[in-house]
């Protein structure tokens, strides 16, 4: 009599198994006008090591690539060498921004055809590529903007990066600082666009909505936005999602779509174990933060309660802290990385807490718009 029952049971494991199993971040590929330049940077200033590299030396003719590696971290410069492709355009419409969210799948064939079946269109068809390392697949579709996801299937191959890299090794290579992994990247949408990439990732994707923020939690006196968490199942990948809301003037969301020209990677979240070694590092190589009022300070612990970590250190680098039912968590967000505002880096630090630091988000748009209006943008 309880077969029916049975049944339904055992549908449902069938019904939510994940069609697109995603085992982390891959790497995060940057468009820029300099690779060269921007790899001195990123090693200097954030401590990222000499991985990789492509280029003319071993047979790309049209760019250059540096791979930079910190834990398990992994992000890619790549810079155009002739005026007239994809990465040049990329770079004259948006500035230097992200154009790759790599995920790192164990089958990239079925991860293209099982995004591409649910609506996804297509960036770069499943291609094999090997060296005397192995064999990697890779596969893409294009998300919001110019930005795409490249599915990474490396499981047998064991070179520095990818077929057509070789190893980069320098004499130059300064200590880290402590970034272990992506914790989350944030995407900036147009108006009314954040409903249809919240579907996106739920259809196509099979993520689902962590978390929501709408305007009433993040606006201050001028400006405004709204935010959902996209998570895969597993909960390695996160994504959330923004749009600029109406304010009584613009939001730090269509300053950012003003000069990316469109929708685009606003924020890189990196992981430390230790933010204030981390942000103490950081600072003392030239790293740039937004900086809160130290009254932030005055009523904090009244706010999040008891946390491991002293006041005055957290005080002196502006790390802000928030806390939810699961934990708390340590943040620090850097000013724009090029001249146009638009691309940053969080810092982060988990002690429990899966948030995003909604109790943050006041006091760091406050302190958003004070550049912003620096700027002349607010
Ligand atoms: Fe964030």
């Amino acid at each position: 009599m309880h077969t029916t029952s049975d049944a339904v049971v055992s549908a449902v494991p069938a019904d939510v198994q994940d069609f697109l199993p995603l085992n982390g971040t891959d790497y995060v590929e940057f468009y820029v006008g300099n690779a060269k330049q921007a790899a001195h940077f990123y090693k200097t200033a954030f401590g990222f090591q000499s991985l990789a590299y492509a280029g003319p030396e071993t047979g790309v003719r049209d760019r250059a690539s540096y791979v930079l590696v910190q834990n398990k971290l992994r992000f890619v410069l790549t810079t155009p060498l002739q005026p007239d492709n994809d990465i040049a355009r990329h770079i004259t419409e948006h500035g230097d921004g992200v154009k790759v969210l790599a995920l790192w799948v164990d089958d990239a064939r079925s991860a293209f055809e099982e995004t591409v079946k649910r609506g996804a269109k297509p960036y770069l068809e499943p291609v094999t590529e090997e060296d005397e390392f192995g064999t990697v697949v890779r596969s893409g579709i294009h998300i919001y903007g110019d930005t795409v996801h490249l599915f990474i299937e490396r499981k047998n191959y064991n070179g520095p990066f990818l077929p057509g890299y070789r190893e980069w090794k320098t004499a130059y290579n300064p200590t880290d600082t402590g970034l272990l992994y992506v914790d989350h990247c944030v995407g900036n949408v147009g108006w009314h666009e954040m409903n249809t990439w919240v579907d996106f990732y739920e259809k196509v994707m099979g993520f689902r909505n962590l978390l929501s923020f709408d305007d009433k939690d993040i606006s201050t006196e001028y400006s405004a936005l709204m935010s959902k968490v996209m998570s895969n199942g597993n909960g390695r990948v996160k994504f959330p999602i923004n749009e600029p809301a109406e304010g009584k003037k613009k939001s730090q969301i269509e300053e950012y779509l003003d000069f990316y020209r469109g929708p685009g990677v606003q924020h890189v979240a990196i992981a430390t174990n230790n933010i204030i070694e981390t942000v103490t590092a950081l600072q003392d190589r030239g790293v740039e933060f937004l900086k809160v009022p130290g009254s932030y300070y005055d009523t904090l612990l009244d706010r999040v309660g008891h946390i491991d970590e002293d006041l005055l250190p957290l005080k002196e680098l502006g790390i802000l802290v928030d806390r939810d039912d699961e934990g708390y968590l340590l943040q620090i967000f850097t000013k724009p990385l090029e001249d146009r505002p638009t691309v940053f880096f969080e810092i982060i630090q988990r002690k429990g807490a899966k948030s995003f630091g909604k109790g943050n988000f006041r006091a760091l748009f406050e302190s958003i718009e004070r550049e912003q209006a620096l700027r002349g943008n607010l």
